[in-house]
């Protein structure tokens, strides 16, 4: 053994490190919901993909210093552009589960948008990092009281953001999720919504069946906003058209995104989607994108293309797997280190200098 013994160690270098983490040690079924994509996976895959095709434009001999990775959305600072997408069920990651998932957000500086399906409550994940910002995500139920109640819980409890997710009617088809006949583990529970349905089947990732509201519509933007007065976001738009509808709906920002590749496979990458979004809005409401970022230079593509910040839903549940909030830190950690450092190669010392001349999208 000449190798000395630190250097024998897994060195977690990168996202995917994590990910292959996650996988060897996670139980099978809570790694196949992670994973899973919709139908044949390759709008999950493609979310990764097209960021290969985006090429840098990279200026030399600018001074890079000083470098300040730091912005603001919907007026609040983070530390860095990248914030934690909402995610259901992280105690299947970690037995802390989103209170963890809080406490690693707040330790870094930035924006946690907690699920209507977490695993811990609104008021746990409040107390586990008080002064925290935060984010509630909602789903509309067909119980409609039930979704006023949470809304109203979040803004009682300091979260300063609705993002209303609308590419969910249904659940999409994850074919190993099917396999495996996934149910959450039934010491788990959906602390959100416990009580919620009493009574009825809980069949679908231990809901009610049906429990969504399918007829959900751009009329129940005005609804959200007769109840509460945070800004509200919209998350799930791909489209030109539906960017559109959200700015004449009032919405204060719009995240672009395709769940993860978990509902229509088939749907664009976000990052393509993204450039047709961001020219039908004008500067009118913040845009932002979630999938498939996996490194610092993702990030900076990103912003170049006009997102004002990024989220990340599978690799925050990579760290959660490997140390709770210290493993999800540590992803952090890595991507704004990588971030910072695709910045300075770019030539950007600051986000205010990170343009769309920085981008070329490549032949390949
Ligand atoms: C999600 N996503 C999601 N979105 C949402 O609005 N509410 C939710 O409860 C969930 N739950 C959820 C669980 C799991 C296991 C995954 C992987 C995803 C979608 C999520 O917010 C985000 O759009 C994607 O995860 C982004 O893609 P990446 O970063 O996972 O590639
Ligand atoms: C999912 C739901 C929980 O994507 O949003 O699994």
């Amino acid at each position: 053994m000449w190798f000395p013994e630190h250097l024998c160690a897994m060195a977690m270098v990168c996202l995917l490190d994590f990910e292959a983490y996650a996988e060897k040690y996670l139980p099978k079924i809570a790694w196949d919901f992670f994973a899973a994509g919709a139908d044949e996976c390759s709008t999950r895959d493609e979310n990764i993909l097209a960021y290969k095709r985006i090429r840098f434009r990279p200026r030399m001999l600018r001074d890079v210093s000083m470098l300040d990775t730091r912005t603001k959305i919907l007026g609040t600072e983070i530390s860095f552009p990248v914030g934690i997408a909402p995610t259901g069920f992280h105690q299947l990651a970690w037995p802390d589960g989103e209170k963890s998932t809080a406490r690693a957000a707040k330790a870094m500086g930035t924006c946690y948008i907690a699920s209507t399906y977490s695993t811990c409550s609104l008021e746990e994940i409040a107390a586990a990092a008080p002064g925290g910002f935060r984010w509630f995500q909602l789903y509309i139920h067909r119980n409609r009281a039930v979704s006023r109640q949470l809304v109203q819980q979040a803004e009682a409890l300091g979260f300063q953001g609705l993002v209303l997710t609308a590419d969910l009617p249904y659940t999409g088809k994850r074919r190993n999720d099917v396999r495996n006949g996934f149910r959450l583990p039934p010491h788990m529970k959906l602390k959100n919504l416990e009580g919620a349905f009493e009574g009825d089947d809980r069949s679908e990732y231990g809901l009610p069946p049906n429990s969504l509201d399918p007829s959900v519509t751009w009329d129940d933007i005005y609804w959200l906003r007769s109840l509460t007065h945070l800004p509200i976001v919209i998350k799930g738009i791909l489209t030109k058209e539906d960017a559109e509808l959200a700015v004449r709906h009032g919405v204060q920002g719009i995240i672009v995104s395709n769940h993860g590749g978990r509902q229509l496979d088939g749907a664009p990458a976000t990052i393509d989607a993204l450039v047709e979004v961001v020219e039908a809005v004008r500067d009118r409401v913040e845009v932002y994108l979630d999938g498939g970022i996996r490194k610092g230079s993702d990030v900076l593509k990103a912003l170049a293309l006009g997102a004002k910040c990024v989220f990340i839903g599978r690799p925050a549940l990579w760290g959660l797997a490997y140390k709770g909030e210290e493993g999800l830190q540590d992803v952090l950690r890595i991507l704004r280190d990588e971030f910072r450092l695709s910045m300075a190669l770019a030539g950007c010392a600051s986000i205010s200098e990170i343009g769309q001349d920085l981008v070329q999208f490549s032949k390949l």
